[in-house]
């Protein structure tokens, strides 16, 4: 680090989870008239402003009062071909896959057609503050590269693989296992580790992929020990049933990916919402992950999601927006969603503002085993926030311009809070995206 790099100190009002509120009752970190002390793209503080300003007297400040200061939103699970069939209400998971979501995947088959998606969807996640996101990537190798060249150059991080399946889905969107291997190795080799860029191995789902290609997504993560690996598990009761008649010599829908070696600290598995308790307590061994998906199971209509078991169990947790299931890009509406559907589910979990924001953030890069790098405002950590101001005369600076204790303010900020009050969102100190009349 250089030390005599410019030092900045960000001036607003300032959240953070550096530890798990599930577990730890002081999780939350919230300085009212705070200040984030950024040089060289690094957190090299977070506190109090007077005291920083005080320690760091020769830093150019940036009076950002009058807004928040957030970590960058981590979304783990969202599919980049389905931006454009965002609202297709009214169906069920087997139904929409097969009325909505397969043919406009199908699409992508044309390159500038996929480059074009890619351009709204990079936009769509870096315009709602989200910073990190692990991504399905198309069914095509020309469309996935799309969508890497196209974070690439928008400087977010993103997480991204091929989705590879060989049944009952539509043709076109059927690869045999060996070609799965050589695109997603020709994937790997141009995308993995480069710059910000990271790959998943991606079956979409159990139901459309042969034990010869479980096989082969085994092999990718055996000859490519730090490559994240996703799917979908337990989402709907319909499609747990077809799982468990094509794989009869299944326990349960998790042990069809366990038997691949698939369910491990480097997998995120998105949804769970029809789990047993043994499934929970291996994957609370395996520290595999669980992207919980609020908006998407509501409008799919696909069940209750189980949280209090999950963390009972130990299993982890982060959130996903699971566009185009899903209602939008917006992680703090996503948080919202959770905190709502918990207070209906039977035996829901009495979720707080602190949880809320670390299922955003710390969770999710937990989830995707980049918690030293982000997720927080920890001294070292990457300099990846969102900074939010509300809209003048709007209800949020109504309810900001009273509230009285920082975990209210948090909690009206995570109800009120959309795209619009995201001002401008950065990666390693360096804006990704900035509304004009950012100060
Ligand atoms: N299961 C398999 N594919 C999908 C998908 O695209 N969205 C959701 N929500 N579930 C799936
Ligand atoms: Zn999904």
């Amino acid at each position: 680090m250089n030390p005599n790099a410019p030092q900045q100190l960000l001036r607003a009002t300032v959240f953070h989870t550096p530890r798990n509120p599930f577990v730890s009752e002081a999780a939350l970190e919230a300085f009212a008239d705070g200040a984030l002390l950024v040089g060289n793209g690094r957190v090299l503080a977070c506190g109090d402003y007077a005291a920083l300003h005080a320690q760091y007297p020769q830093a150019a400040i940036r009076d950002l009062r009058g807004g928040f200061l957030l970590p960058g939103l981590v979304d783990t699970h969202t599919h980049f071909p389905q931006i454009r069939i965002l609202g297709s209400l009214g169906l069920g998971l087997l139904d929409w896959l097969h009325q909505c979501a397969l043919p406009e995947e199908a699409r992508l088959a044309d390159e500038g057609y996929a480059r074009a998606v890619a351009a709204e969807f990079v936009h769509g996640l870096a315009a709602h503050g989200t910073t990190t996101a692990l991504v399905f990537g198309a069914h095509f190798q020309s469309a996935t590269a799309a969508l890497f060249e196209t974070a690439a150059k928008s400087g977010l991080r993103v997480v991204s693989g091929l989705v590879v399946s060989d049944r009952l889905l539509r043709p076109e969107l059927h690869q045999t296992p060996r070609a799965a291997y050589t695109a997603s190795k020709e994937l790997i080799r141009t995308f993995h580790g480069k710059g910000r860029l990271l790959y998943a191995v991606t079956p979409r789902f159990a139901l459309s992929t042969t034990e010869g290609m479980l096989e082969m997504c085994q092999s990718l993560l055996r000859e490519h020990p730090d490559v994240r690996f996703q799917t979908h598990v337990n989402e709907s009761p319909r499609e747990v049933a077809e799982v468990l008649k094509l794989f009869p010599w299944a326990r349960d829908y998790l042990g069809v990916y366990e038997r691949y070696g698939l369910v491990g600290a480097r997998s995120v598995l998105a949804h769970n919402l029809h789990p047993n308790g043994d499934e929970l307590k291996r994957l609370a061994v395996s520290q595999a992950s669980i992207s919980h998906c609020p908006c998407s199971n509501a409008a799919l209509g696909s069940g209750w999601f189980p949280l209090r078991r999950h963390i009972e169990s130990g299993v982890r947790v982060a959130l996903g927006t699971d566009v185009g299931a899903g209602t939008g890009f917006g992680l703090m509406k996503e948080a919202l969603q959770a905190y709502m559907l918990q207070r209906l589910a039977p035996e829901g979990f009495a979720l707080g503002p602190a949880h809320l924001l670390y299922m955003a953030t710390r969770a999710g890069a937990e989830a995707l085993g980049l918690d030293d790098v982000i997720g927080d405002f920890q001294p070292g950590k990457a300099a990846d926030f969102v900074y939010l101001r509300p809209e003048g005369n709007s209800p949020l600076a109504a309810v900001v311009a009273r509230a009285d204790n920082p975990a209210r303010m948090l909690a009206a900020l995570l109800t009120l809070a959309g795209a619009e009050c995201v001002r401008e969102v950065c990666v390693e100190g360096a804006p990704v995206f900035s509304r004009d009349s950012v100060q």
